[in-house]
């Protein structure tokens, strides 16, 4: 035997395990015959939009208690009041019974989350492509819910198709820091389900969410559109688009549905404010060919923007270094430091990562290995006068 070969070829979110059973629904199946889930995760807070005029008096009104500030502003006091508050909300079972776990750092931790870990019951409503129904639908518009469909359990390519811990963190960066956001442009990279970019549209003016894959972007548009109540009075608009960061070119292709205009591809490099990407760093090349795209991209900003990036550093024990590792993790923080350290006399990238003091809004186990790392961009001179 010249080599031993382990193989693991479906992986699951933790997001997925630890959905307690009742927020579930196994709904259809997919294109490609893989069960189709409908979860539900809850904002715990009510999400107040502030107009520009009202962005003015959030540096004098700093400490309105109904409206969703960084935390940094929010005094320890009353984020732990929102927090027990919005805990008990949700903590209410089918039957209405209260089942309360409160604690005062505003983060959910492991073992809360086990108490919540239950078998998942799947129950098949309908098959084919009809599953938003019309009681669905009403259902969905009256709560501040956010419903997701995904698969369970899928091979690496497909990983997109579940909500990964990534997601959630970014969505609570959002929701915690909406001034930072309000009537920007947007744009997501490897958005899988649109988990983040249906938050990011809770503030933002547009939003470009892309991924690649027909089946995907399918389902990524269909939880876009199924989601409306939780963005539509805002006057956002989410586009989902094809971005492969192993193409060179945006698609312009018109028989794909998912290409870009013209005027589409002219605001992106002319208006974006903001880039995200949430979970995208697992294997190399792409991680690589990720941080290729994002260059090319950026360097053809005319304006400063901001790249935000969850990751999380998963360990692996591997016998060739019989040690407990993080290659990923590694390959992405080198390529972090390579951007940094660029010097093309067109763009200036600063990095530094960002605190993970703010609380969650979401429920997820907020586990330490969990990092959101933020990238300041600058165009220099040369490059604004193009
Ligand atoms: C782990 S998933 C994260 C999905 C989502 N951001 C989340 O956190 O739930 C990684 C994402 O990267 C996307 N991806 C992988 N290769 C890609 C490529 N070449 N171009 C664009 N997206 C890609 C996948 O389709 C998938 O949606």
């Amino acid at each position: 035997m010249d080599s031993i070969t382990f193989r693991s070829d479906i992986v699951l979110s933790d997001v997925h395990i630890y959905t307690p059973n009742s927020s579930h629904l196994m709904v259809r199946l997919n294109g490609d015959g893989q069960p189709v889930f409908v979860s539900k995760f809850k904002i715990l807070h009510t999400v107040n939009a502030y107009s520009k005029g009202d962005l003015e008096h959030l540096s004098n009104e700093k400490t309105r208690d109904d409206d969703l500030i960084s935390s940094a502003d929010v005094s320890e006091k009353k984020v732990d009041k929102r927090m027990e508050e919005t805990y008990t909300d949700i903590l209410l079972d089918d039957d209405g019974d209260l089942d309360v776990t409160r604690r005062s750092d505003g983060v959910l931790h492991s073992d809360e989350n086990d108490q919540w870990r239950e078998k998942v019951y799947p129950t098949i409503i309908s098959k084919g492509e009809e599953f938003f129904s019309e009681e669905y639908e009403e259902d969905c518009t009256i709560c501040n819910e956010i419903r997701i469909e995904h698969t369970m359990g899928t091979a690496l390519e497909d990983v997109g198709k579940q909500v990964w811990r990534g997601a959630f963190l970014l969505a609570d960066y959002i929701l915690n820091n909406s001034y930072l956001f309000r009537d920007c442009t947007v744009l997501e990279l490897g958005a899988g389900t649109g988990m983040t970019s249906i938050v990011m549209a809770t503030v933002a003016k547009t939003i470009y969410c892309t991924d690649v894959g027909e089946d995907l972007l399918n389902m990524c548009e269909r939880n876009i559109i199924a989601n409306k109540h939780i963005y539509g009075t805002t006057g956002s608009e989410i586009k989902v688009r094809e971005l492969d960061w192993l193409k060179s070119e945006l698609c312009i292709d018109t028989k794909n549905p998912y290409c870009w205009s013209e005027e589409e591809t002219a605001q992106l490099y002319d208006q974006t404010d903001v880039l995200l990407a949430a979970d995208v760093f697992y294997d190399d090349d792409l991680t690589d060919a990720f941080f290729q795209t994002i260059y090319r991209i950026l360097s053809n900003f005319r304006n400063p923007s901001t790249v935000y990036l969850s990751v999380e550093k998963r360990l692996n024990f591997t016998l060739r270094k019989m040690d407990v590792t993080c290659d990923a993790y590694d390959h992405f923080r080198f390529c972090l430091a390579e951007l940094e350290n660029l010097s093309d006399g067109k763009t200036k990238f600063a990095v530094e990562p960002v605190k993970l003091t703010f609380p969650q809004f979401l429920f997820y186990e907020r586990v330490e290995q969990l990092e959101l790392w933020k990238i300041i961009v600058e165009p220099l001179i040369s490059n604004t006068q193009q």
